[in-house]
């Protein structure tokens, strides 16, 4: 089976096993952000490797796929994710955005923990992806696919995210999000190299996925949560730190992702 062909096997499995629930949105859930999955209604669980997509291995991960209504709207919910840190292909990193799109979903809303560089963060801020910096090396692309990337995250959904964070009263800031292979967190060389690049924020997810989904012609929009910030002679990078602040700070980027959800489904 060529790769498209593979694809679209694992989303005809998926849409029976899903059916009657059609997504048209695929939402990906990162570190902390799991509990937005228990709040999908009329929600039906898939196991990723049930179906032949991989599955993460990494504490605070747990895969899961689960389809329902969330805030009005249909959605594939992503709840634990592959990185390429864990010795997988990019292929493997993106299927879940391939499959989602062979379903028929037609926007991508992605999430995921991320480490701030700049002095003016702090732990807990939530920075909506501007651009990004793909910085691992890789790509989910092979042949003549030269996608344009000028505006990979998509400006309607950041102003929708804009106002729903004004009207929420959450506290939003855009930057870009450079993504690495990790998964050693970052040195401080390369802290100053990456604000001198113009990242924002650092993180081991996203990219390859985003590459993929604008391949695929989804809309894409990004959150970071930063659960920690990178400060000259700061404290070490701590991955149980990491998920608390996430879990901390996760319920407002629900409050994001569902007021999202609900304007496109008004
Ligand atoms: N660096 C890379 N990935 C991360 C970080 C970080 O500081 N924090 C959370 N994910």
């Amino acid at each position: 089976m060529s790769g498209q062909e593979h694809v679209a096997a694992i989303a005809a499995d998926l849409a029976e096993r899903i059916a009657p629930r059609r997504p048209g949105a695929l939402v990906t859930l990162g570190s902390g952000l799991g509990p937005v999955a228990d709040e999908v209604a009329d929600a039906v669980e898939v196991r990723p490797a049930d179906v032949g997509l991989p599955a993460s291995t990494v504490p605070g991960h747990a895969g899961r796929l689960i389809a329902g209504t969330l805030a009005g709207q249909e959605v594939l919910v992503q709840r634990g994710r592959v990185h390429r840190y864990e010795g997988v292909p990019a292929d493997d990193v993106v299927a879940t955005v391939r499959v989602a799109a062979a379903l028929g979903c037609t926007a991508f809303l992605v999430t995921n923990a991320a480490g701030g560089v700049r002095d003016e963060q702090s732990p807990g801020d939530l920075m909506a992806l501007s651009d990004h910096l793909n910085l691992t090396g890789d790509t989910p692309l092979v042949g003549p696919q030269f996608i344009d990337l000028g505006g990979a995250y998509d400006a309607e959904l950041r102003e929708r995210a804009r106002s729903v964070a004004a009207r929420e009263g959450i506290a939003l800031r855009e930057g870009v999000y450079a993504g690495v292979r990790g998964p050693a967190y970052e040195t401080p060389a390369e802290v100053a190299m990456l604000r001198g690049m113009g990242a924002d924020a650092v993180g081991m997810s996203t990219v390859l996925e985003v590459i993929a989904a604008r391949a695929a012609g989804l809309r894409v929009w990004g959150c970071s949560l930063l659960t920690n910030v990178h400060r000259p002679g700061g404290t070490p990078v701590d991955h149980a730190e990491v998920l608390a602040a996430a879990e901390q700070a996760g319920p407002s980027l629900a409050t994001l992702l569902r007021g999202l959800l609900a304007d496109a489904a008004g």
